[in-house]
């Protein structure tokens, strides 16, 4: 159908459904095991609710903000998701176009299909770019690679902590990772591909198994870029970043791809901010100690929901890559179009005329098991 028949960020789900490869409709949509995770991160969504205020002046209605100090013209980035170019030819390069025309953040990812230079040489002077790392079990490698981003002017560092091994996704496991395929990886991605086991198993075997709480020392000792973790879980790694000095933490399952039965983000940033405030006295958001959310974001309602709870943004990813797939970057576009669209009407019948009003009042998270 034509973008304009486009109405909501599920549509580009039921389109990629039908005009996908095979293998990238299985790469992008399969989540680990039963997939239960994968789809209570958006349904944990459905057991808050909104506490609107009335007789606000809602005339201009203000939903842009600072991510990490830098810019974004909402409380939404594009997160990391790898292969790219299995989708459409010009892979990642279309969020990086997208993301420039309406001022977000893009996350790239390492497992990227283009070249980690080709995504930074297609922004435009002053774009914001953050990098998401797989640490490699050869240092030498990460380090080259971290050191590498910061040159190129990247502003954050995403260390992902939730998969010393990929989850199991049956329905890319079904699939094989074929001899044409590793061209969708990039040089900086995989070694000692092993082939029978979809593309997840095949681009992973490098990641160290071994990576622990003691490494961020080196870390902070071989870059300046701000360093957070993303995949948190509980309360209790959170509040060991907070502890390692890290400048925030995303709470995350990984969109459903790792445990089976992790909870969703949302559920964890409610146990996050009052364990944090009872332990370390802070207040969220905070300039200090980010806390960020991604899985099962489909609507700004989501997003506002994210924010009353305390989140500084949350990341958003299949639908980004369900949109390029589907239309290429005119597709990303049209779905950070209808998100800026939805901001517009959500915040104005909420009562919220910017971000600062989006209280924690202004929602009931009664329903959440945390709370
Ligand atoms: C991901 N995600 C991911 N995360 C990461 O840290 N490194 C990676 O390489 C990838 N790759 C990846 C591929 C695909 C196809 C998906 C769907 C996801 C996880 C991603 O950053 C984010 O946590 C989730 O996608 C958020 O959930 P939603 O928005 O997809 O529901």
């Amino acid at each position: 159908p034509p973008l304009d028949e486009i109405l909501n960020l599920h549509d580009f789900e039921n389109i990629a459904k039908q005009v996908l490869p095979e293998k990238a409709w299985a790469y992008y949509s399969s989540a680990a095991d039963d997939e239960i995770t994968h789809r209570e991160n958006h349904a944990a969504y459905h057991r808050i609710w909104f506490r609107p205020r009335i007789l606000r002046d809602v005339t201009n209605v203000d939903w842009s903000t600072t991510i990490l100090g830098h810019k974004s013209s909402m409380p939404v980035y594009i997160s990391a998701t790898a292969l790219g170019k299995l989708g459409h030819p010009d892979g990642e390069i279309n969020l990086t176009r997208a993301a420039a025309k309406h001022g977000v953040i893009q996350m790239i990812p390492t497992l990227a299909s283009c070249s980690f230079d080709e995504i930074v040489d297609a922004a435009q002077p002053g774009q914001v770019q953050f990098f998401q790392l797989y640490v490699n079990k050869d240092r030498a490698i990460t380090k080259k690679l971290v050191q590498h981003a910061e040159s190129r002017g990247v502003k954050g560092l995403f260390i992902t902590v939730d998969a010393p091994q990929l989850g199991r996704r049956e329905k890319d496991m079904r699939m094989k990772f074929e001899a044409e395929d590793p061209s969708v990886v990039s040089s900086s991605g995989s070694q000692g591909v092993d082939r029978s086991q979809g593309a997840a198993r095949a681009i992973s075997s490098f990641i160290d198994t071994a990576l622990k709480w003691d490494d961020l020392k080196w870390f902070k000792s071989i870059t300046k870029m701000p360093l957070i973790l993303k995949g948190v879980q509980c309360w209790e790694d959170a509040l060991e970043a907070y502890d390692h000095g890290v400048a925030g933490v995303v709470l995350s399952n990984h969109g459903g791809r790792q445990l089976d039965f992790a909870r969703s983000g949302i559920e964890v940033l409610v146990e996050v901010v009052a364990k944090l405030k009872e332990k370390r006295g802070l207040t969220f958001p905070n300039e200090k100690f980010h806390l960020f959310v991604d899985g099962g974001v489909r609507r700004a309602t989501d997003v506002l929901k994210a924010i009353a709870l305390g989140a500084t943004a949350v990341g958003v990813g299949r639908p980004f890559l369900y949109s390029f797939s589907a239309y290429g970057s005119e597709g990303v576009e049209k779905a950070l179009q209808i998100l800026h669209d939805e901001f517009q009407m959500n915040m104005r019948l909420l009562g919220a005329p910017t971000l600062k009003d989006v209280v924690p009042s202004m929602v009931d998270a009664s329903n959440l098991q945390s709370h």
